[in-house]
């Protein structure tokens, strides 16, 4: 069978780095809050000069080097993101001639911080489908672009990041790499508990991140423990197959009451939320990449990707590493 392999991983953070007593004194919130509600403790913040396309690309660059693998050989780029450079052309044809392999198939995905697994998700079956060979699938956003700096509830959660995984359609079997499955689900009757308040067709404006964010909290945990089990059920493998869980980094008491619903052991779930905040479409690819770099996740391990975000959208992959 024809399988989507993971080749290689990359990541690229802002270089500038605001702990949670920075932003502390410019918004009325501290530390401690901030910690004990979301588990977060320090945020990347793009300058002058980063921006969503400037991060993918090293992302998708440090993808390439990971797998060893010449960029000008990709046919296929999809980006997910809420934060694009421009309302259009996609982010991602940005990213494809700077990789010097124009020509492909390049595309954004929009699914906020659901996007990689969307993404992810859509470059899969256009791999085993053979509309392409090589897909770069990436994760970036500027979130820091669209808060409200001074609404406390939210701009204290987000910040800024990239991550890429580099697919490649080889032949496999059962218990080979690749994808094995994902599953993807929306539900637009929650847009009002998390969403922008501004667009080109509405108001003509970039608008500002709204989140009703107790309520999206409980609906989070209901819909990835939810989505998890349907990805288990459909592969014919158990939680306890699975090596690592590498979850949306929303909230750390969100990936806490996720695993212990699912009975999933606490260091079997790659946490970055306490460095990266919520990253919205990078944060999974991030966390993935900080894993796959630090030797927590090995070839041949069985990998878990999980994420809920606006719309309401939500999904869930499972990949042999
Ligand atoms: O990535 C997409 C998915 N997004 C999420 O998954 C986010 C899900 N939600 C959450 O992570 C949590 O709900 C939050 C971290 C956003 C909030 O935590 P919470 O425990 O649900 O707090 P809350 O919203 O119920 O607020 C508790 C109190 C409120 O004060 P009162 O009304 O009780 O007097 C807030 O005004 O905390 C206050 N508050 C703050 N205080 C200090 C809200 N934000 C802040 C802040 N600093 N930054």
């Amino acid at each position: 069978m024809i399988r989507s392999v993971v080749r290689g991983s990359g990541s690229a953070l802002p270089k500038r780095c605001v702990s949670n007593e920075e932003l502390a004194q410019t918004v009325d919130t501290s530390d401690e809050w901030i910690v004990e509600r979301s588990g977060i403790r320090q945020r990347y913040v793009a300058g002058e000069g980063e921006t969503t396309s400037s991060l993918a690309i090293d992302a998708a660059k440090a993808a390439c080097a990971d797998a060893g693998v010449d960029p000008t050989t990709i046919d296929l780029i999809v980006l997910a993101t809420a934060t694009p450079d421009n309302t259009f052309p996609a982010t991602a044809t940005k990213v494809q001639d700077a990789l010097g392999c124009n020509g492909g198939i390049a595309f954004d995905v929009a699914a906020v911080c659901s996007g990689f697994l969307y993404a992810l998700a859509t470059a899969d079956s256009m791999l085993r489908t053979g509309m392409a060979r090589r897909a770069l699938v990436i994760g970036a956003e500027t979130f820091s672009r669209i808060l409200d700096w001074e609404d406390r509830t939210t701009c204290v959660l987000f910040g800024d990041g990239a991550g890429a995984v580099l697919l490649e359609a080889q032949d496999s079997d059962e218990a080979g790499p690749g994808v094995i499955t994902s599953r993807l689900h929306a539900d637009g009757a929650q847009h009002d508990l998390l969403y922008v308040d501004g667009g080109p067709s509405t108001t003509q404006t970039v608008g500002h991140v709204r989140m009703k964010g107790r309520e999206v909290f409980r609906h989070a945990v209901v819909n990835l423990a939810e989505v998890l089990g349907e990805v288990l059920e459909e592969s014919g493998l158990s939680i306890d197959d699975v090596d690592w869980v590498v979850p949306h980094q929303a909230n750390a008491r969100i990936l806490d009451a996720t695993a212990r619903k699912l009975g999933i052991p606490a260091e079997r779930v790659v946490v970055t939320v306490d460095r990266h905040a919520n990253t919205s479409a990078a944060s999974v690819p991030l966390a993935l990449d900080v894993a796959r770099k630090d030797g927590r996740i090995k070839s041949g391990d069985l990998v878990m990707l999980e994420a809920m975000g606006g719309g309401f959208t939500w999904g869930a992959s499972l990949i042999r590493m």
